[in-house]
């Protein structure tokens, strides 16, 4: 039995509260990354159309299965619906709209080699024009759109549920506003929002709005994303930043000590800032979190710029 807790969706399934991510998990080596978590206990894999390595991951979880560590039942997968679709095939020739969906979902399956996902959530609210590059640009280097509007997009993926492709449908990188307008128009209510979150960007406010409608949240870039491909030297490093140091100073208190107080590392005691939760061997106390909390200055790293002037992009004229 793993020992990660549970935490429990809207519709009465569960996920364990911390996982293993695959982005920029490279083909040649994410499939031994996804066995060695599974060895060591890990139940939860975050996935995504756009990270490229579903079919290695698949691999992994196949030898699992096939070795007997793990049952279908036992791991918790996710993957995510990409803005645009890549693959030449005519049939496709459209995405983001209800009748492309399916298709890029049964594709996402098969590199996984599951029958159904345990989570399928929208990647982002903003549609890029259909076919081509996942990232299609015009002669001049702009991201190229679609109009199509997400609550179409939801309404097809909420099909799934009652189809058995997957069991749970929800979102990332929506803001509160457009959560709300999926709630309006929801007959199946996400169980989960997966956004940035970490003491540079603790997004307070849109979790607890999320509490208040009852859904949970899954934080993505918790260590505050080192290698992502476009940090550019002198940007923030969560775990080494000048700012998070004089902060340290200012409190006479250094990240560091933390961990060494509760004999983890330091990457470990920001992981569990999140949701404050009680896993494994220990819990923060309250006045550590607040402490943690005052790093917060709405430092978002993943601001997605290739798309700002999209109708739906979601940090443009939100303020969460
Ligand atoms: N929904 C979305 O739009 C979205 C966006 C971004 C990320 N995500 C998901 O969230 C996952 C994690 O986010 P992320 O990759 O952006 O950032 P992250 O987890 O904050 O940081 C990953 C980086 O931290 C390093 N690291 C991991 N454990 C460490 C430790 N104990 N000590 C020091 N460094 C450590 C990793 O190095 P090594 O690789 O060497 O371990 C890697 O360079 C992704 O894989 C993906 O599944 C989702």
């Amino acid at each position: 039995m793993s020992k990660v807790p549970l935490v429990t969706f809207n519709n009465g399934l569960k996920i364990p509260i911390f996982g293993l991510g695959t982005w920029k998990s490279q083909p040649g080596q994410v499939t031994q990354a996804v066995k060695d978590a599974i060895d060591i206990g890990y139940r939860h894999i975050d996935c995504a159309y756009i990270y490229g390595n579903e079919k290695e991951v698949g691999k992994a979880l196949d030898t699992k299965f096939q070795q007997g560590v793990i049952k279908r039942e036992d791991i918790f997968v996710t993957s995510k619906l990409w803005n645009t679709f890549h693959k030449p095939d005519k049939l496709w020739n459209t995405f983001h709209k209800p009748e492309l969906v399916e298709g890029t979902l049964r594709e996402t399956l098969k590199n996984l080699r599951l029958e159904y996902l345990d989570l399928y959530l929208i990647h982002w609210p903003q549609a890029y024009k259909e076919q081509g590059e996942l990232f299609p640009k015009d002669e001049q280097g702009n991201t190229q759109f679609s109009d199509v509007d997400y609550i179409d997009t939801w309404k097809v993926l909420e099909n799934f549920v009652a189809k058995g492709l997957i069991k749970s449908v929800g979102l990332s990188n929506f803001n509160k506003r457009q959560i709300e307008r999926i709630l309006k128009n929801a007959t199946v209510k996400p169980a989960n929002l997966q956004i940035e979150c970490h003491p540079y960007l603790n997004q307070k406010r849109l979790i607890n709005y999320c509490k208040t409608v009852g859904i949970t949240i899954t934080a993505y870039s918790p260590l505050g994303s080192p290698d992502r491909p476009w940090a550019k030297p002198g940007e923030p490093l969560l775990m080494e930043d000048n700012k998070l140091k004089d902060l340290a100073v200012k409190y006479k208190k250094k990240l560091k000590d933390l961990a060494v107080k509760y004999k983890k590392t330091p990457a470990q005691v920001l992981l569990r800032i999140q949701e404050n939760f009680n896993i494994f061997d220990f819990e923060l106390k309250p006045e550590d979190i607040d402490y943690i909390d005052t790093f917060d200055c709405n430092e978002r790293l993943c601001p997605m710029t290739a798309s700002l002037g999209h109708p739906h992009h979601p940090f443009e004229n939100d303020k969460f």
